[in-house]
């Protein structure tokens, strides 16, 4: 009886092994913690992510535009108030003071508003994004729970460590620094680095002209102190006729041009108008690569009245000698017109020169001539741009979307050159077309992708 019940058991067994087959085996797991939730991980990535571009360093600069704005515009209105006051014979007040301050009340009026509505913005994204903060901490501790192996804990005890050592290290080797001043002939002591942007706007045209330029003129008519001016290369990213003024730096923040528009000729491009982003003004005068010549224009903006200076033989233009990095080349970048302390320069290449930078000073009075010339030792094709600053010459290049380097100078006092200037530019767009040191205020203004910016030079 206990056979007969043994042996269909057995049969049984034996069928159910034949159906599962020889090489299959099934293991049952038994996991006693709980399963770790991807899909709350995933989203809590997301939300960091989407955090992280809701909050960026252009909120602030935005903000801090807005701010040197007003800055600036304060003690101007205080300044000619207190002249309308000295005007004011008792009776009748000047005309002409009254409508002076109107305007600059109506400009103060418009970045206020502008600031109010930044600043609104700025305090709804700062609650919202705290309370996303605590949410993710609060989420994070939750999901640490399942680190039952405490891989994170131990990760961060390694990183402190590692930190710890590293600093240990950097005590025992402090970094040398170069003691040697880098030129002699500044009267605000040596370049030694410049700040992060001070400026950043889209001005009046956002996103409208790639290519262009902008600053102050260092040497400006009376009644101009506190103008700026640009020039947009607005025919095919390469031509202009034109400079466009504004009274002050909130007014080209906010993009109102009162003296407006000071024309070249009506026809863009034609004789003597303007071929690329790379201008200067100074004295009342615009300095440019004129249109399809190896020459600069001179460009009087009160008797609008060109004179031209021939550069020499061999000078490469027409986009022949352009300042480039390795994806690109910036068109019709052949002449680079650039201001410092002593005036007016220009930096360009030429056939002898095997394409390396030459420099040379214009110098601007009653004839306009090429002064003094140098020879470089670097090649243009890997400079983004140059500038001067207390006769120095600086060269950049491009090192990634976000940097940019002063790499390079050559002190024309000494005709020392070096190539390990190493000061880093921190850029809001990739491209830096045009680049001007403003010895008025030692800050280096930059036109990028249609955005303006400007940086604070640091002396020493
Ligand atoms: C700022 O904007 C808010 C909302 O639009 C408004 O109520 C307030 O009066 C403004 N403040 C100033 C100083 O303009
Ligand atoms: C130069 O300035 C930048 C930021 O403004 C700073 O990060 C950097 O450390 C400075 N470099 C030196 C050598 O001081
Ligand atoms: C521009 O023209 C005006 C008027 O003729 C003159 O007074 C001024 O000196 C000129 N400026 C330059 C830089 O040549």
């Amino acid at each position: 009886m206990i056979l007969y019940v043994i042996v269909p058991l057995c049969t049984l067994f034996t069928i159910t092994q034949q159906v599962t087959s020889a090489d299959k085996c099934v293991c049952e797991l038994t996991n006693t913690e709980q399963a770790f939730p991807q899909d709350k991980l995933s989203t809590v990535e997301d939300n960091a992510l989407k955090c992280n571009s809701e909050v960026t360093d252009q909120k602030t600069l935005e903000l801090e535009s807005l701010l040197l704005g007003l800055d600036r515009r304060l003690p101007q209105l205080q300044e000619d108030v207190s002249l309308l006051e000295m005007e004011d014979d008792g009776e009748l007040y000047g005309v002409l003071s009254l409508q002076v301050i109107e305007n600059e009340m109506k400009d103060i009026r418009q970045l206020i508003d502008k600031l109010n509505s930044t600043t609104l913005g700025h305090q709804h994204l700062t609650i919202t994004t705290a309370k996303k903060l605590e949410d993710l901490k609060a989420e994070m501790k939750e999901l640490e729970k399942y680190d039952t192996m405490q891989v994170v804990k131990r990760q961060e005890a390694n990183q402190r460590l590692k930190r710890d050592l590293d600093q240990c290290r950097n005590g025992l080797h402090p970094i040398i620094q170069p003691t040697q001043p880098q030129h002699s002939n500044c009267p605000h002591g040596v370049f030694v680095n410049i700040t992060g942007p001070r400026v950043y706007t889209a001005g009046e045209f956002p996103g409208s002209y790639k290519y262009g330029a902008w600053g102050r003129d260092p040497k400006p008519e009376t009644g101009k102190e506190s103008w700026y001016w640009l020039v947009m290369m607005t025919s095919s990213n390469r031509y202009s006729n034109y400079v466009r003024l504004y009274s002050s730096l909130s007014s080209l923040i906010v993009g109102v041009s009162i003296p407006g528009n000071v024309q070249i000729h009506p026809t863009n491009p034609t004789t003597n108008t303007i071929q690329g982003p790379n201008v200067v003004l100074y004295s009342g005068a615009l300095y440019y690569n004129c249109y399809n010549q190896d020459a600069i224009c001179q460009f009087n903006l009160t008797s609008k009245t060109i004179t031209n200076l021939q550069l020499p033989k061999g000078t490469r233009f027409n986009s022949k000698g352009n300042f480039c990095h390795l994806d690109e080349c910036y068109p019709f970048t052949d002449l680079d017109l650039a201001t410092d302390e002593s005036g007016v320069w220009v930096i360009y290449t030429t056939t002898q020169d095997f394409g390396n930078l030459v420099l040379s000073k214009v110098e601007e009075g009653e004839d306009l001539m090429l002064g003094q010339t140098w020879h470089t030792s670097v090649y243009k094709l890997g400079v983004t741009n140059t500038f001067m600053a207390c006769g120095v010459l600086y060269a950049t290049r491009y090192i990634n979307k976000e940097m940019e380097e002063i790499f390079y100078l050559l002190d024309t006092v000494t005709g020392v050159e070096n190539f390990n200037v190493g000061i880093f530019i921190k850029k809001m767009s990739p491209n830096i077309y045009a680049l001007n040191y403003s010895p008025v205020d030692q800050e280096l203004h930059a036109y990028c992708d249609s955005y303006m910016v400007s940086y604070k030079v640091l002396f020493e």
